[in-house]
């Protein structure tokens, strides 16, 4: 069997919250700590929160929160490499080098790009308007990302899922060109079906201002629990559990015999919404207990945090470098 590596990337463009959490820091560590996994490598992937972030002061406080919460959440230990993906310059390299084996169609099909021209046209506006090359070149850039540890498996959420397969094209592309043992080619791992709602039944999203934040105080926490969107039905009412949006955050929190009693609590009806809550904001403080005493000392203490990251970046830099000797050579004929 070939060594099994791991990779995954998260953008620090906002407050972590608990759909992070369940969909994919979670599983991320999970898949981390299996005992058949080799080696991971999970980066903040600063460098592409750059075609929308502005904000110098807040691309570096959301990359320290991610940070935090992923070794919070047990993303820490021997073959585990935490990084900054800006403290590896092998990735703007390997990404120049990329772009040459990248089709162009590919990046007009890629689905952040292709969605905000759709919403230029609706509007009547010129189809590129606010696009940055940035946004265009997003998927060469996780191709880089992806390839420079020759990752075999690479755990994303289903929006994610084209990303890995351009990056596949490339791949292929590359070694049809250059032998096979240019590049490694990768597997996507989809998350599948941890999707937390948000407070108002949507999809949990600091676009829509409607997420329950990971380590906020506490306070806050219960506050946005006692603000779920409920309706008008009485207390008595038969409910299908599905259709309340308590119940559907609460399955994702909670333990599997606390799940079945809620869910029988609104199916038989006699489960206020009130009570419901309540129950929801024990379930968050159970789960955030052993997690919040860890985040916060790492958010208190940046000098430990960034000890962690240079660490980790030392790591993946010895990687990367390899990779791009390696690409160096048959491409340029010198490593
Ligand atoms: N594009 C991913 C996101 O938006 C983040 C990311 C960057 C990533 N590079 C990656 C994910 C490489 C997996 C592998 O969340």
């Amino acid at each position: 069997m070939p060594p099994k590596t791991l990779l995954t990337g998260i953008k620090p463009t906002g407050t972590i919250h608990i759909g992070n959490y369940v969909g994919a820091i979670r599983p991320m560590v999970d898949l981390a700590t299996d005992t058949d996994t080799d080696a991971t490598f999970a980066f903040i992937a600063d460098l592409h929160a750059l075609n929308a972030m502005r904000d110098a002061e807040q691309v570096k406080k959301y990359t320290r929160q991610v940070a935090a919460a992923w070794i919070a959440g047990g993303l820490d230990g021997e073959n585990i490499a935490l990084f900054r993906q800006s403290d590896i310059w092998q990735i703007p390299y390997l990404s120049t080098l990329l772009m040459n084996m990248t089709a162009k169609g590919h990046m007009n099909r890629a689905h952040a790009y292709k969605a905000m021209v759709d919403e230029n046209m609706a509007a009547g506006k010129d189809p590129d308007d606010g696009v940055n090359m940035g946004l265009y070149t997003y998927p060469i850039l996780m191709a880089a990302d992806i390839l420079a540890y020759d990752a075999t498996h690479v755990p994303v959420g289903e929006d994610q899922r084209q990303h890995v397969e351009i990056t596949r094209d490339i791949v292929t592309t590359t070694n049809h060109l250059y032998g096979d043992d240019t590049l490694t080619l990768p597997e996507p791992v989809v998350l599948k079906g941890e999707s937390v709602p948000g407070l108002d039944g949507r999809k949990m999203s600091k676009s829509y201002g409607n997420i329950i934040p990971l380590f906020a105080p506490m306070a806050d926490i219960k506050k946005a629990c006692m603000s779920v969107v409920t309706d008008s039905r009485t207390r008595e009412e038969s409910k299908e559990p599905e259709s309340v949006t308590i119940f559907n955050i609460y399955k994702h929190v909670a333990k599997v015999e606390e799940v079945a009693e809620m869910r029988a609590g609104f199916a038989d009806g006699g489960l206020g919404y009130g009570d419901a809550k309540k129950q929801l904001f024990s379930a968050m403080e159970r789960l955030l207990a052993p997690m919040r005493n860890r985040f916060d000392d790492l958010m208190s203490n940046p000098d430990e945090l960034d000890s962690i990251l240079v660490a980790g970046a030392k790591a993946a830099r010895g990687k990367a470098e390899k990779t791009l000797t390696r690409l160096k050579s048959k491409m340029l004929g010198h490593p």
